[in-house]
């Protein structure tokens, strides 16, 4: 299948569609990965970043910039800061998860060592912050950096709420919109930024990430679920590491004494045994809530598709509103 046919899902006609402009990323992020003094640093970049990714961040912070009409060199910049705080977050998220596969791989954690991951994280975080003030723009360092504290927020908090089963949705959303959103959203944004876009089209393109970000994240938890081998991730991880994502906190609201105390002993108290995987799986089912949490994620991809209408009419405009759609239907 080549991405210019009609079967070619929605991030790869993206891809088509600004594919010289995501080249020169990769060359952009290839060169800055390296270093020439810890050999350790390029070994770890190379296998994370060489195993692709679906670049969905830069490919945002491209399509909103030339959707602004911009035509300056620095969105490449800018979409290859993304992927690099992207990146970052990846590595040390793999070692908080404790997670085996990343990308079809086995993660940087399990082939070198946590110590390693944590410190290449921050190498690369650092590479992403020498690489947007290369745009010379304060406004867009400034969303950028605070998007970067907001992740790790997101990541926190959610760390502290995980066994915690009084945790509502409201936390759930928190901890979303700061671990995932923040980054779609900054990445649409900036893009709009360094284009000159209207302040008006500025926020559309905020509300369009954040909202994309937020349905990304639910659908991710469903997969972690329902995902088989496809994702390129182990599934099971988020209930092996006693996280309540919506569907869990739905079914636990729903639970009847006896799934109550399954729950507290699996979730609450971490005593997970042969078989509690697929009991925690049947409760979802049987409370409907991974399809309540995919009707949740379709109204915040209408949301997100909405926020397109001040952006002009543009075939990328509409890549945009097919790639919303996508972020949902892949779970079928
Ligand atoms: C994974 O993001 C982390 C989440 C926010 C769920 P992606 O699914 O975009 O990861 P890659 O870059 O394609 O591997
Ligand atoms: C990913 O969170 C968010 C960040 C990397 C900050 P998850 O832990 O839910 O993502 P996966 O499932 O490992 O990709
Ligand atoms: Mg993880
Ligand atoms: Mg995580």
């Amino acid at each position: 299948m080549t991405p210019d046919t009609a079967e070619a899902k929605p991030h790869e006609r993206l891809a088509a569609a600004l594919a010289d402009e995501l080249e020169a990323v990769n060359v952009l992020i290839r060169e800055r990965m390296a270093s020439e003094n810890a050999p350790r640093i390029p070994e770890v970049t190379a296998h994370l970043i060489e195993a692709g990714g679906k670049r969905i961040r830069p490919m945002l912070t491209l399509a909103a910039a030339r959707l602004s009409g911009y035509e300056g060199p620095y969105h490449i910049h800018l979409a290859a800061t993304v992927e690099f705080i992207h990146t970052a977050t990846l590595l040390h998220d793999d070692v908080v998860d404790e997670s085996g596969q990343r990308r079809g791989r086995p993660t940087a954690n399990l082939l070198w060592d946590n110590k390693s991951s944590v410190l290449v994280g921050d190498y690369l975080f650092a590479r992403s912050f020498q690489l947007m003030v290369e745009t010379g723009s304060l406004r867009v360092l400034d969303i950028l950096a605070n998007a970067s504290a907001t992740i790790a927020e997101g990541e926190v908090l959610q760390l502290t709420a995980a066994q915690d089963l009084a945790t509502l949705e409201d936390t759930y959303l928190k901890i979303v919109r700061g671990k995932t959103a923040a980054l779609f959203s900054a990445a649409t944004q900036v893009g709009g930024i360094v284009a000159g876009a209207s302040e008006e089209r500025i926020a559309a393109l905020f509300t369009y990430g954040d909202a994309l970000g937020v349905a990304f994240q639910m659908v991710d938890d469903l997969l972690d679920w329902t995902g088989g081998t496809v994702i390129g991730k182990n599934i099971g991880d988020d209930f092996r590491e006693r996280k309540l994502t919506l569907p869990v906190i739905r079914a636990v609201a729903a639970a009847d004494t006896g799934e109550w105390a399954f729950w507290v002993r699996t979730i609450g108290k971490g005593k997970q045994e042969d078989g509690d995987l697929e009991r925690a799986l049947e409760l979802l089912q049987a409370h409907g809530t991974l399809e309540s949490t995919r009707l949740t994620a379709l109204g915040w991809i209408d949301t997100a598709k909405s926020a397109l209408d001040v952006m002009p009419d543009d075939p990328l405009r509409d890549m945009l509103r097919d790639l919303a759609d996508y972020v949902v239907a892949r779970i079928l």
